[in-house]
Parts: C-alpha cells; structure tokens; sequence
C-alpha cells in the first residue's frame, strides 16, 4: 500500500482515553460524516489504547471489552465502513499498551491477523513496555510484516515517539507514518515544543512515510485526557482560539498527518471552521511533501518557508511569546534578494485575503501564541 498525503482522521486518546465505547465510536462516526470532516478530508476514525481486555483469550487473541463494545470489533468497523470512513486501531509493540493492556510483543502475526479479520484499515503502534532485551528496529519490522502478511491494506502508523531517531529507519521497515515526539497536552507550550523539536527532522518526512507530530488539541479547550485544566482555577491557562489557529497552521504547513483529538460531537463553530479549512487543508496535503525552510525554530519564534507543487511558497512566522512581538522575514532568506526583478504576491492562508505585492520582506505584528501564514506566488516587479 502506497499513500502519498498525510493522512487524516479522528482518534479518541486525547480527549477520551479510557473512556471510550462502541456508542461513542458511532456517534463519532455519524458526526464526522454529518458535520463535513470526511468531505474535508478527515477519512480514519481510530480507537487508541483501552478498547481490549486485560488478559488475552484462551486462543491468544486480543479480547475487546465486552463491556465497552458488547458486539465486538467487526461490528464498530462494519459500522465506521457503512458511514464511508476507514476504521483505525492501537497496539503497541511492547508486552503491554502504555494503559496496561496486552500488547503485541511476540503476538505480532495472531494480532495483525485478527485486525485484519476485524476490517482494520490502520494500525497505531507504540512502545510502551518494551522488553529492554528487544531490538525496537526489528520489531517494528516484524509488525510491518505480519500487517502486510494478512494481505489487507492496513496503514502502519508507528509511534515510538522517535526514540533511537526512528525517522532515517522507520520507513525502510515499512511504516507509513512515524511519530517522533512524546505525548501532546493541550497547552500552548507543549504545541511549540513539538513544533520546534520536528522543524529539524522534517527532511525525512514525505510520500509514503510521514513524520507524524501527535494528534491535534484543537477544540479541547482544557477538557478530557490530554486537557491541562487546573482544578484549582479551571479558569487558568486555557488553551485560546488563536493557540488553536497556530497549531493548526504548523501542522498543516509541516506535512503533519491531521488526525483530530478533541470531541468533534461537540467542536464550537470556530474550531470545526478552522479545522475544515480549505486553504490549509490543501497545504497540508500538497503532492510535493516538502520539508519548509526553516529560518528560525526557538520556544520564542518559529519562521520558516515551504515551497508547494504549484511553484506557490507558504510564508509562516509564529509568535511563541505571551506578548504581540514585530517579526520580520527577508525574502532574500527564502532565496529572493532585494535586487532580483520579483516579487511575490500573497494571500491569507486563512482567510484568502490578497495582501498584495510583498517586496523586500514581510514585517508586521503577529499576537501573542499568534501565527502569520501567508501563501504566495511569485511575479515580475
Ligand atoms: C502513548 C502514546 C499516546 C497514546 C497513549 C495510550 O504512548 O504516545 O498517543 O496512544 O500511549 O496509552
């Protein structure tokens, strides 16, 4: 199987996590469906870690709690399936998930096989309690192949939050996307970090094996698993729109496969806008994949470039201080000096509002946890 987008969807683990059951995947499913995120391109509903018992089944097979999905797994997927979506799944490839459920660790072949059986489209893979003994190459590999030994096109995301710097060999042992970053948590902070620490390791990231950078918090506002709420002052710190549009923007314009993480049978108008967001959407899933230009990637500033498919640049410069800050790019940074006979001509990435001839540099104030993206195509001056 061969995928050449980053791929997009829903998964339950940021806002869920344990707390997941066959009449929430539905009525996900519905939602996703109903409210435009499969049209805008959000096609993976995918269940993370708790769905399964705690001990295997006397045939060795993984066993879904009964009590979480009474009709089993092929009945949730028959469902997902029947709304025109693709059905996700989590393992991990140590001896027990993250949450303390079995893991695949030695039971590679009988799990893929039973995901297959299932109809499982995609396959999250993490690390969790792998024996210190076992080698995390070789075991992702033998998960690719049990996946690709079913026979079924399972997508193969692995997640071992790039340890032993798994985006020069992740794809060479057939994953299709990788994460390489720790958990994400809904706060601005933790947004940036992941951004700053994946604006090095881009290069890697492209057709066929995306460098994934965790699910989105968009539209958790504090609340749920990964939420930051402080109980003491729930008031205190919470995630704003414009930290939102900032994630938003990064992701998309890093080639990041978009998988959304808050509760999208309850997303306000703002965050189901933005993350259906035509302009950015298609920046995300450009055909040429490439890695941006990265000028500057600080806790304070993240600046950089992107070159599209269609000859057009993604201009992007985010504000990671609590302050509105004036920040500046020079074209001739990107490969355009002053003296050269263009000029580039932008539009809002997120409204499409043309901003004219852009010459010499951009400069202008960009809010606090605020982002500029700009999309431009360049023009005789
Ligand atoms: C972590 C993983 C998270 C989530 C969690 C489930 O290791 O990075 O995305 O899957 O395990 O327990």
């Amino acid at each position: 199987m061969i995928i050449t987008k980053p791929p997009m969807g829903w998964n339950s683990w940021n806002t869920f996590g344990e707390h997941i059951s066959e009449q929430l995947i539905m009525e996900t499913a519905d939602k996703m469906v109903e409210d435009g995120y499969l049209a805008a391109g959000y096609e993976y509903l995918i269940i993370d870690d708790c769905w399964s018992l705690r001990k295997r089944g006397e045939d060795g097979r993984i066993v879904p709690d009964p009590q979480k999905f009474p009709h089993g797994m092929k009945y949730v997927a028959d469902y997902v399936h029947s709304k025109g979506l693709k059905f996700g799944m989590y393992s991990c490839a140590g001896l027990m998930t993250c949450a303390d459920y079995p893991g695949s660790y030695d039971h590679e072949f009988v799990d893929a096989q039973t995901f297959a059986e299932w109809g499982v489209d995609y396959l999250k893979y993490d690390y969790c309690n792998f024996p210190k003994t076992a080698d995390c190459q070789h075991r992702y590999r033998v998960m690719s192949m049990a996946l690709k030994a079913t026979g079924r096109d399972i997508l193969f995301a692995a997640c071992n939050w790039g340890h032993h710097e798994c985006q020069h060999w992740m794809k060479s042992a057939g994953a299709h996307t990788y994460r390489s970053t720790g958990d994400i948590f809904d706060k601005f902070s933790s947004t940036m970090w992941i951004a700053q620490d994946q604006a090095r390791k881009l290069y890697a990231s492209g057709p066929n094996c995306f460098n994934d950078m965790d699910m989105l918090t968009v539209g958790m506002y504090g609340k749920g698993n990964v939420g930051m709420v402080d109980p003491e002052d729930p008031t205190k710190a919470l995630p704003t729109d414009e930290e939102y549009k900032t994630q938003f923007a990064l992701w998309c314009a890093f080639g990041s496969p978009l998988m959304i993480g808050g509760d999208i049978r309850n997303m306000n108008a703002f965050c189901k806008e933005l993350l259906q967001n035509e302009r950015l959407i298609s920046i995300n899933q450009d055909a040429a994949c490439n890695a941006p230009i990265v000028l500057e990637s600080s806790e304070d500033a993240i600046v950089f470039a992107r070159h599209m498919s269609d000859n057009s640049v993604v201009l992007g410069m985010v504000n990671g201080g609590s302050e509105p800050a004036r920040m500046y790019m020079f074209l001739d940074e990107i490969g355009l000096p002053a003296d050269a006979p263009y000029v580039l001509r932008g539009t809002d990435a997120f409204t499409g509002e043309d901003l004219g001839v852009i010459s010499d540099y951009i400069l202008g104030e960009v809010p606090a946890h605020g982002c500029r993206l700009i999309r431009a195509t360049i023009e005789k001056k």
